[in-house]
């Protein structure tokens, strides 16, 4: 939007967070709640973004860097306060001043544009977000005149009895005219129960003076929601997790169960795939078309192709190449690949591997460092010994070998092409290609053995 600035509130510490992260850093489906503020004054395209920072300044900046214009706070006095530190910027600006704070993530764009077109239309001098709620407990309560011009607003910590039971409440958004706000700014006190110099008093300055002072109702009270607490936190979370499902449902995802589904925000997922139940997807995580996931898995940071089934297991950092199949009950580690069409477990372990095209580790099973080729089949109890109790080594199973069950394979050594090991087989030494490697006691019959036992305790019937 031409002719507006926006300021980003996001200096405070955030108390009654009871934590050492700043407030606006704490994450909401694996993003800070401040981003989700960020992204919504970015799609309003306004003029300049500036945000004000204290506690935690350094974080933030890291975090945000960009496009955005920094201003610190360094004495946490208020929000009064806070926007004060944006005079010299702003001082021979004349356009809109836009202000919001950052612990409210449930803004939306459009919500804010509507802000900016009705405060133009009423030429306002300032023009608040506010919100009517059944429980208003915690916010600044909304005071009007018997002629419904609104005189000023009282702080929850401040309210009279009566004050008390207004409905109407500030949502911490604004719209002022830029020049008028920094005098009334000036002019502000901390007398009040917090000792603050509260921005809310502006409100009151201007009216005294007999400028108008607008409220736009919010339409959807959700959005006004602040985060003050962790419980506060996690009742904003609930708004944005139905957001992010009903997105991807939108989009052609089937989510057998929403009240069990957990998708970070910044998960894609393609069309026709179908999420069943207790399962939870984190970071930057990719689904392409046509998967099956879950009941039951946790995925965190995956990049998952197309038509790939997962059920029971648990994937971190790692790579799902088409066709694939994990699970029931398998866990893959971080840095692994998973080639197309290849099957892991039930019950397998896979850390730090690659596992070419078509291979099977198909039950019980330890794959540690190991490069697995195409066409492989592992046997059920398959173990790899990576480990000597100080090092970590290779294992290397080149295409098309055939491992037999319960083969453990002492690292670091190589399987050629072809290669079969012989079930029960401590392997090693490398085998060659198209070899079969035999790492165990011959078997031995003893006839008899089981008659002459059997007779040695008294009274005992010989079996069979
Ligand atoms: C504020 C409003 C209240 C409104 C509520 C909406 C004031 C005095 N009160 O109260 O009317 O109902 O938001 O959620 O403005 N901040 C700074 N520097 C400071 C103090 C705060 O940058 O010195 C930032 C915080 O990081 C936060 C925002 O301002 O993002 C709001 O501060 P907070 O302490 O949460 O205000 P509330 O008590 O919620
Ligand atoms: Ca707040």
């Amino acid at each position: 939007m031409k002719g507006v600035v926006a300021i980003i509130l996001a200096a405070g510490k955030g108390k009654r967070m009871k934590s050492k992260l700043p407030k606006v850093l704490h994450e909401i489906w694996g993003k800070p709640m401040l981003s989700y503020v960020l992204e919504t004054i970015k799609a309003l395209r306004v003029e300049r973004e500036i945000v004000v920072v204290g506690f935690g300044a350094e974080r933030i900046k890291e975090g945000f860097g960009g496009n955005l214009e920094y201003v610190e706070q360094k004495e946490l006095l208020g929000t009064g306060h806070a926007l004060q530190k944006t005079y010299k910027l702003l001082k021979d600006y004349a356009g809109d001043i836009m202000i919001v704070c950052g612990d409210t993530p449930l803004l939306k764009v459009n919500t804010l544009r509507s802000l900016v077109k009705y405060h133009r239309e009423k030429r306002a001098e300032a023009t608040i977000l506010t919100a009517k709620l059944d429980k208003p407990t915690g916010y600044g309560r909304i005071i009007r005149d018997s002629r419904g011009k609104i005189v000023k607003i009282v702080e929850e910590a401040d309210v009279s009895p009566k004050e008390m039971k207004v409905k109407e409440v500030n949502t911490g958004t604004y719209c002022f005219k830029g020049r008028l706000l920094f005098a009334a700014l000036k002019e502000l006190k901390p007398e009040n129960v917090q000792k603050e110099y509260y921005l809310t008093d502006v409100v009151d300055l201007l009216v005294k003076r007999d400028l108008l002072v607008e409220g736009l109702i919010v339409s959807s009270s959700d959005e006004a929601k602040g985060i003050n607490t962790r419980k506060e936190l996690s009742q904003v979370a609930k708004v944005l997790r139905e957001e992010i499902l009903d997105k991807l449902m939108l989009k052609g995802v089937t989510i057998i169960d929403p009240e069990t589904t957990f998708v970070d925000a910044e998960v894609v997922i393609g069309r026709d795939t179908i999420i069943y139940p207790f399962t939870i997807l984190e970071g930057k995580t990719k689904i392409g078309q046509n998967c099956s996931l879950g009941p039951g898995t946790y995925l965190n940071k995956v990049e998952v192709g197309n038509k790939v089934t997962i059920q029971n297991s648990v994937i971190r950092e790692s790579k799902v190449r088409d066709g694939a199949r994990v699970g029931p009950f398998s866990q893959i580690r971080p840095n692994s690949f998973i080639g197309k069409e290849v099957k892991i477990g039930n019950f397998a372990e896979i850390k730090k591997s690659r596992i070419l095209d078509k291979s099977q580790v198909g039950h019980f099973s330890y794959i540690g460092d190991t490069t697995i080729g195409k066409g492989v089949n592992i046997g059920a109890g398959t173990i790899t010994c990576n480990f000597d109790g100080e090092r970590k080594y290779q294992t290397k199973i080149s295409d098309y070998v055939f491992v037999g069950s319960d083969t453990i394979l002492v690292a670091p050594v190589s399987l050629g092409k072809g290669a079969y090991t012989a079930a029960g087989s401590t392997i090693t030494k490398n085998v060659p290609p198209y070899a079969l490697g035999v790492g165990r006691e011959r078997q031995k019959n003893i006839l008899g053995w089981a008659k002459k036992k059997v007779r040695s305790k008294k009274g005992d019937k010989v079996r069979g």
